[in-house]
């Protein structure tokens, strides 16, 4: 969480350092500063989000050629003025912003306060600056050594960036667990939490490693060493990303322009690596670990939020097709729990940002235990891939709304096309059914952007049930995970309160909430479960709930018992995920819009979460 930027060269900081961050906002939006140098140390921080920050930085000096600036998500102490970033050093001569926690900042603050320090904010970071000053004056050593020094006595997560009025050309910048990226321009660096701020000046970048710490100069070369002070060859790498993909292209909101791009997202998802015409399946990243998904008597999916959902609907994918026994576990509680990994297990971890952290100290343990690791991640050259043994990204571009939708549809797809490819070759599928799925796999996109063309009903219901304030949400079989997944989706922007349930368990408590005030979405499409699924909304129109359901196609049945329905193309009913999900995420983002919500920016919320 938070987003860092920081810039040193020639031109002026400010803009850059504004623009970045609303670039990160969605990784926090509590509250933002920027601290600024040229003759004096500016710093302009304030309660809200980077509009605010702009506004307060409103007519006052920001000259400088050397600047930093952050969004906060707050862990230590209230989101308010005092607790923004960057936090001020005794002195008030050195600055810091940092994204991550200070876990032993306790001890270290109560040794600084006998030693006669005073702090202003309750936040952790303030102690580190403190920590990094005493330091400095005590050992008399220069800005850099002083922050590597301090960093061996900090337990935690960090990304880092210090400057100091005694330091006017140099930033100096360090991670551990929380990402970190520096730009390289012509007389210029760049440093951000991920590379959007810095696509549009430069393509090439280095990816700070864990216990790095780079030395970052007005003119000359990038130096890194790691914290024990061993020197680092930085290893330059070219960015793929596009800028257009960073703009909302006429769309009102991220999560709008997100939602419509599925068509070309999974399509993207599945290019060059599905041919239905040649009964083709390849992910070349997970070629050379195949052997181990052949012998994996289990399969562990780990991953957090929306990517649970994926891993939900991927356990009945692989157990349906590829006959693997799948388990799927909230890193968060797998990480704790002390689990049972065996040596054969494959643990696939799925994450949109890869870098999350509960996933990240999922994947250590498992990887501990001699389990091989498979990553499924959207964002290229993040930590999750380069801590998994192999993997395969989801090529669903910058996913920037901090409600998941475009790289839910783009794992699921992912893990579709690799279930697939498993179970051809453990021979666990026939021939035809194999050449079947591929098929109708290809021809999803199309039925998405079919979905789509339902938006203006999905409108209508949506201003018909805008003020509810709860909602249920039923599904069975694959589409019980994506019953979980409208309801998240409608809780977390439009702070409605909304429970996913098996349809069938529906009896077993959730059914005695059911009045005319009600909302029940369910996902009655044809397949195995219809029938049972239909009786289910039976029941909740004998309570008098209300009914809106998403259906296949044609369907009559259902129509005649629902409020209101909303149709979907046919497909393959474990690929119905895929396409039944989209008039959910419609709906709750016209909501969200409708009662007044920050869509892309929930309250509370952030897209990385990268603390525990
Ligand atoms: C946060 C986001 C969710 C996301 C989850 C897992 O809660 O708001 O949208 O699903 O983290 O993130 P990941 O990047 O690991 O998929």
């Amino acid at each position: 969480m938070c987003g860092i930027v920081a810039y040193i060269g020639t031109r002026q900081a400010y803009p850059f350092l504004i623009k970045g961050l609303h670039r990160l906002e969605y990784r926090g939006y509590d509250s933002a500063g920027v601290a600024l140098l040229n003759n004096d140390l500016n710093v302009y921080k304030c309660k809200g989000k980077v509009s605010d920050l702009e506004a307060f930085a409103e007519g006052k000096d920001k000259e400088g050629t050397l600047g930093m600036g952050h969004t906060r998500w707050a862990t230590h102490g209230v989101p308010n003025d005092v607790n923004a970033h960057p936090q001020y050093s005794e002195s008030k001569n050195m600055v810091i912003i940092h994204n991550g926690i200070i876990e032993n900042y306790a001890p270290l603050k109560a040794e600084l306060k006998k030693r006669g320090h005073t702090f202003l904010s309750d936040t952790d970071t303030e102690v580190l600056i403190h920590l990094i000053e005493d330091i400095k004056k005590n050992e008399n050593v220069r800005l850099g050594d002083a922050v590597r020094i301090a960093l061996n006595e900090v337990i935690g997560a960090y990304a880092i960036v210090v400057i100091s009025k005694d330091n006017p050309d140099e930033i100096i910048a360090a991670k551990k667990g929380s990402p970190l990226v520096i730009g390289i321009g012509e007389n210029e660096f760049f440093v951000a939490s991920d590379a959007t701020p810095i696509v549009e000046y430069t393509k090439n970048v280095v990816y700070l490693e864990d216990e790095e710490i780079a030395f970052i100069p007005r003119k000359g070369e990038l130096k890194i060493k790691t914290i024990k002070n061993k020197a680092k060859t930085p290893y330059v790498q070219e960015l793929e990303m596009k800028l257009e993909a960073l703009e909302k292209g006429g769309f009102d909101h991220f999560m709008l322009k997100e939602i419509y791009e599925q068509p070309r997202s999974i399509r993207d998802c599945m290019r060059g690596r599905l041919s239905s015409e040649r009964g083709i399946v390849n992910l070349g990243g997970i070629i050379e670990y195949e052997q181990k998904f052949l012998n994996a008597k289990r399969i562990i999916f780990v991953a957090c939020g929306t990517s649970w959902h994926a891993g939900l609907v991927a356990e009945y994918l692989f157990e349906e097709l590829a006959r693997i026994p799948v388990e799927v576990e909230y890193a968060s509680e797998f990480r704790y729990r002390n689990p049972i990994i065996y040596e054969d297990d494959v643990v696939i971890a799925i994450s949109q940002s890869g870098e999350t952290a509960d996933t990240l100290a999922a994947i250590e343990l498992a990887k501990s235990k001699g389990a091989t690791i498979i990553g499924v991640c959207n964002v290229v050259g993040s930590t999750i891939p380069r801590t998994t043994h192999a993997g395969s990204y989801t090529h669903a571009g910058p996913e920037i709304g901090v409600a998941s939708t475009k790289a839910f549809t783009a794992q699921v797809t992912v893990l579709t096309l690799m279930a697939l490819r498993i179970a051809h070759r453990k021979g666990s599928i026939s021939s035809s059914r194999f050449h079947q799925l591929l098929s109708e796999l290809e021809s999803i996109p199309a039925k998405v952007e079919k979905v789509l063309q339902a938006n203006d009903k999905v409108k209508y219901i949506a201003e018909v049930y805008k003020n509810a304030t709860n909602a249920l949400y039923l599904g069975r079989g694959y589409t019980f995970p994506v019953a979980l997944e409208g309801a998240l989706k409608l809780k977390e922007i439009s702070y409605i309160h909304a429970e996913g349930y098996p349809a069938a368990e529906m009896k077993h408590g959730p059914i005695a909430l059911i009045d005319e005030e009600m909302p029940v979405f369910v996902i009655a499409t044809k397949g195995g479960s219809y029938e049972k699924v239909v009786s289910n909304i039976q029941e909740v129109k004998a309570r008098k709930g209300k009914i809106i359901a998403v259906v296949t196609e044609g369907d009559q049945v259902v129509k005649d018992l629902a409020d209101y329905t909303i149709e979907i193309p046919e497909t393959d009913e474990l690929l119905v995920p895929l396409v039944s999900v989209v008039p959910l995420q419609l709906l709750s983002y016209h909501i969200a819009v409708m009662r007044g919500c920050n869509v892309d920016q929930p309250r509370n919320l952030a897209k990385s979460v990268t603390v525990e």
